[in-house]
């Protein structure tokens, strides 16, 4: 399948990634990724272009990073595309990202229906645009029967909220008798989050440089790998990938054993 796709720039590039793919299909490949998507901003400004052409360039790679993805066979991919923070920025840019979901999936949805995927999101739907929510309540439904990758968009998403909303909602559910007290265990609130679904991430990539978790995913990250790079989420490629996957598959997971 990957041979049909458009990879590199030129037909060298294409047997070495796909020889790379092969080699790194040799070991296991995280199930869950989840990456923080940064640096659109810093990308745009180095060209000194508006900071939404580095939003509307990052929506490409998007498109690339998941045919990898699903390549591979990573179960599930996160991506971290709006935080709870994020209504912070100017109300220009705020309104662009809050439009890529409607140009990503206008222009995408057919090919994700085709390739398997199903489109998921996690975050506080509520605030959103009624444009953006339905774009992406469209692309949930016309996926819902796929069975390949599972695309997690991480949108108007805050892990702290998520843990004090998954407390309010034990807190009820104690109070009616639905749980009780001795019943609560970490696999039991896990399922009071918005991950209910998955399983915790095996692997975090954030670009651009910065070392810090941004509010994402504090209480699934317990025993995540970490890999930053300094590379602008615009210019990360499948090679940057595969990168992050062989750095995984040679480190030891001890999860507190020896
Ligand atoms: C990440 O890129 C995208 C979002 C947070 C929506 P940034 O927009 O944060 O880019 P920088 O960090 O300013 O370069
Ligand atoms: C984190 O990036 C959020 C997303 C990538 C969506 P930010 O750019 O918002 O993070 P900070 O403000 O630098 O920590
Ligand atoms: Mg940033």
């Amino acid at each position: 399948m990957f041979n049909k796709l458009r990879l590199g720039k030129n037909r060298n590039n294409t047997s070495t990634l796909r020889n790379k793919i092969d080699d790194i299909k040799k070991s296991p490949i995280p199930e869950h990724v989840a990456i923080i998507m940064d640096g659109n901003g810093r990308w745009a400004k180095k060209r000194a272009l508006p900071r939404i052409a580095g939003h509307h360039e990052g929506m490409k790679v998007v498109r690339k990073t998941t045919k990898l993805a699903s390549e591979l066979g990573i179960k599930t991919l996160t991506l971290y595309a709006f935080s709870t923070e994020n209504w912070k920025r100017p109300k220009n840019e705020v309104e662009y990202i809050m439009s890529l979901p409607d140009e990503f999936l206008g222009t995408f949805l057919p090919d994700l229906i085709k390739e398997n995927v199903q489109v998921k999101m996690m975050g506080y739907k509520n605030q959103l645009p009624v444009h953006t929510l339905r774009a992406i309540e469209k692309a949930i439904e016309d996926t819902k029967n796929n069975d390949g990758l599972v695309l997690n968009f991480a949108l108007n998403y805050g892990s702290r909220a998520e843990i004090l909303d998954g407390v309010k909602q034990v807190l009820n559910d104690s109070k009616s008798g639905k749980l009780k007290e001795t019943d609560l265990d970490e696999k039991v609130f896990s399922s009071y989050l918005m991950t209910a679904d998955f399983t915790d991430p095996d692997l975090l990539i954030r670009t651009s440089g910065e070392i810090r978790l941004s509010n994402f995913m504090l209480w699934q990250l317990a025993y995540s790998e970490f890999w930053f790079t300094d590379v602008l989420w615009p210019d990360f490629n499948e090679e940057h990938l595969l990168e992050a996957i062989e750095t995984f598959q040679k480190r030891q997971r001890r999860f507190g054993g020896i």
